[in-house]
């Protein structure tokens, strides 16, 4: 038996090899040279096709397979490391005699020698050092205090352009660079942040360095973060003799290296390049600070050497802040996706960081109470990663006594209803569901997958609904017709018979999955799974008091509070009504079975292979509305393995382990004979 599977996982091992391969090399093209050769879908597939391999031949996995950028599960803290050599920083010089200084000193240090400099951008971000054996990726740490740093490899790992395995081994590396979020990610994460009152990042740099550590390496993964790279800090095996060649070596490797560094053989014309990126800098799509200049030749660094804080052979150019004045023309507010109010200023036009700028993020009351900023302030205005226009404070001697003081309304400028703002939190809201600044994103999120599942109903076909005013909340979706929908674009005969039946479909979504859509505050699919196991209605929901809900464990005060302001405004309460008489479901209860039941109260179950009747998500689900939990490994603790076709290493491991092992059939009736104890089947 053991010698019949020997050729099979020969042959497995060596296209999943393949496999590794050529994703590393599409990878590389993708995202180190962004030159992309094949479809996404191509990579996809190929992708796909070595998780199978890999999950049914588990001893075939290795930490550099493309599969494992995001494997790691939430840590509770990193732990310390050392680095091989010292990590140091960089003295700065801040105009161009500063940097004249550097160039006297550097040529007094070496007398007699030929001195070139590289020069290249400093990127604002975050130091990291990665190290290599045998050109496989062992670990990436912070730079921490220069000693020591902190180990976050599982979070390098989710960044796409580090190497997992290098182009060609070499025996040992260590090397440094820059890990740094794009303008545009900054931008789209502090957005996201100021809609659920979270604390703002005030630059890439910052933004990187909370998101490199994060304890959950998921969480990092969908940040983007990118990494160029610019020294080796140890090598064994290769020994370039100059800077520049150290740069061509790492690109050779398998790095991303930042293309704009040039070699100059004398100091006007590197003041010439600072002077060249002053201005260019606002239009790359990553920010930086300055530029760095380093004597190119190894053996000149070496004689240098350096001070305990930074070496004598490099110096950072830093650019000025770029800030101007402006007037406050008046205060308005924004309303975003959750409801919240963003005030924003409206400038006098003034240029700055390369764009006129006319608005300027107040980005809550507290900020604008603390800076003191009135309408016709005279205000100091800067670009938060050069990006995001913001006041940093106002000039009080200009002022003229015809100041105007702001505060937030206390109704929503766009709807009307109350505007609340929630204890501890920075951000005011508006209470309205059928908001109209509020309306489109929350239908995009009542429709989305995990709530209501709408197929076809994605945000272009949501905003051409609202534009040609055929539904204003969530339950006109429900009394939509063919004859409504054909007048739109892009909508065939098909798309729209498809569209609605999935608007019906959804109306037999779970109690879970509705109390989710409804988009209630700090209720995620989680909370919402629990309101709907404890309630087993809607109707029970909306009059739950605060007390009660605060009872329920893993309700806290802050959903308990949401809840409760959700369901007391009367303008939901309408939509809601609407959505029952709609026949959207509002019970616990889904094909038959009792959301209430509760048949696998406690029980650990574990999937393994493909189901029939139902997509992973499903069963899931099902099995949580049920008590149940889903693992995904078998262990001693698993009360039993529903299997579905092609099972993976699981199955074997519950038959080993002597596990309850279900079919798909029998655990169809297992769920369908309400109140039956388990007993009896299993
Ligand atoms: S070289 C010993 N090159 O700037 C030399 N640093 O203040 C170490 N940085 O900690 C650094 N871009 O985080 C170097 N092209 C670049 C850089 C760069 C950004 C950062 C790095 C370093 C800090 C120095």
């Amino acid at each position: 038996m053991a010698r019949d599977l020997e050729p099979t996982l020969e042959l497995a091992r060596e296209r999943a090899e393949m496999l590794r391969r050529e994703l590393e090399t599409h990878n590389y093209r993708y995202y180190v040279l962004d030159d992309p050769v094949i479809p996404d879908a191509q990579f996809d597939k190929m992708m796909r096709e070595l998780e199978k391999i890999e999950k049914q031949f588990p001893s075939l996995v290795t930490p550099y397979s493309p599969t494992q950028r995001v494997g790691g599960k939430p840590r509770e803290g990193f732990t310390t490391v050392r680095h091989l050599m010292p990590m140091l920083s960089l003295s700065n010089a801040f105009n161009e005699n500063e940097l004249r200084d550097f160039d006297r000193r550097v040529r007094q240090a070496i007398p007699g020698e030929t001195v070139e400099y590289v020069v290249e951008l400093k990127i604002d971000g975050l130091a990291v050092s990665l190290y290599y054996e045998n050109g496989v990726l062992l670990r990436g740490a912070t730079r921490g205090d220069g000693e020591t740093g902190e180990d976050i490899s599982e979070n390098l790992k989710t960044v796409r352009s580090v190497p997992l395995r290098l182009r060609r081994p070499v025996p040992g590396l260590e090397v440094r660079g820059e890990a740094y979020m794009s303008k545009e990610s900054f931008a789209r994460l502090n957005e996201a942040r100021e809609e659920v009152g979270e604390p703002l990042f005030a630059n890439p740099r910052n933004a990187a360095a909370g998101t490199l550590r994060q304890l959950d390496p998921r969480v990092t993964a969908s940040r983007r973060l990118d990494l160029f790279v610019y020294s080796i800090g140890y090598s064994e095996g290769v020994n370039p003799a100059g800077h520049a060649a150290v740069l061509s070596l790492l690109k050779e490797l398998g790095f991303k290296v930042n293309p704009e560094y040039r070699l100059f053989s004398n100091l006007d014309e590197v003041i010439d390049y600072c002077h060249h990126w002053q201005t260019r800098r606002f239009n790359l799509p990553y920010a930086i600070d300055g530029l760095v200049l380093k004597v190119n030749s190894m053996s000149l660094q070496e004689k240098l050497g350096a001070t305990m804080k930074s070496p004598r052979w490099a110096i950072a150019y830093k650019f000025p802040a770029e800030q101007a004045i402006s007037t406050v023309r008046n205060i308005f507010v924004r309303v975003g996706r959750t409801g919240a109010l963003t005030p924003t200023a409206e400038l006098d036009p003034v240029r700055l960081a390369g764009t006129t700028v006319s608005r300027a993020t107040l980005h809550n009351e507290d900020n604008i109470k603390e800076k003191d900023i009135r309408i016709g302030d005279r205000v100091l205005v800067q670009k938060a990663g050069d990006i995001i226009p913001e006041i940093v404070s106002v000039l009080p001697e200009k002022r003229t006594g015809s100041e105007v003081v702001w505060s937030m309304p206390f109704e929503c400028p766009a709807c009307g209803s109350n505007v609340m703002r929630a204890g501890g939190e920075a951000a005011a809201r508006c209470t309205g569901i059928a908001c109209p600044e509020r309306l489109w994103e929350g239908l995009v999120h009542f429709a989305s997958r995990n709530a209501m599942d709408i197929e076809g109903l994605g945000p272009a076909v949501i905003a051409q609904l609202l534009s040609a005013r055929l539904i204003a909340d969530p339950s006109d979706l429900y009394t939509l017709r063919y004859d409504d929908l054909k007048p739109l674009e892009r909508l065939g005969p098909k798309s729209i018979r498809n569209l609605l039946g999935a608007i019906e479909a959804s109306k037999d979504a779970s109690l879970a999955r509705l109390v989710f859509a409804l988009g209630i505050r700090h209720v995620g699919e989680r909370a919402a799974k629990i309101l709907a196991g404890h309630y087993e209605s809607l109707d029970r929901l909306m009059f739950a008091t605060q007390e009660e809900l605060l009872s329920i464990p893993e309700i806290g005060a802050k959903i308990a509070a949401s809840v409760v302001a959700f369901f007391s405004s009367e303008q939901n309460r309408k939509v809601i009504k609407k959505l029952v008489e709609a026949g959207v479901n509002t019970h616990a209860k889904k094909n038959g079975h009792s959301e209430g039941g509760r048949i696998l109260e406690g029980k650990v179950i574990v999937l393994t292979g493909v189901l029939k009747d139902l997509s992973r998500r499903q069963a899931q689900e099902l099995i949580e509305t049920m008590g149940g939990r889903v693992s995904s490994s078998v262990s001693s603790n698993t009360d039993f393995v529903i299997v579905g076709e092609n099972p993976g290493s699981k199955y074997n491991k519950a038959l080993s382990l002597g596990v309850t092992i279900l079919g798909e059939t029998e655990f169809n009736e297992l769920i369908n004979r309400k109140g039956n104890k388990l007993t009896p089947l299993i």
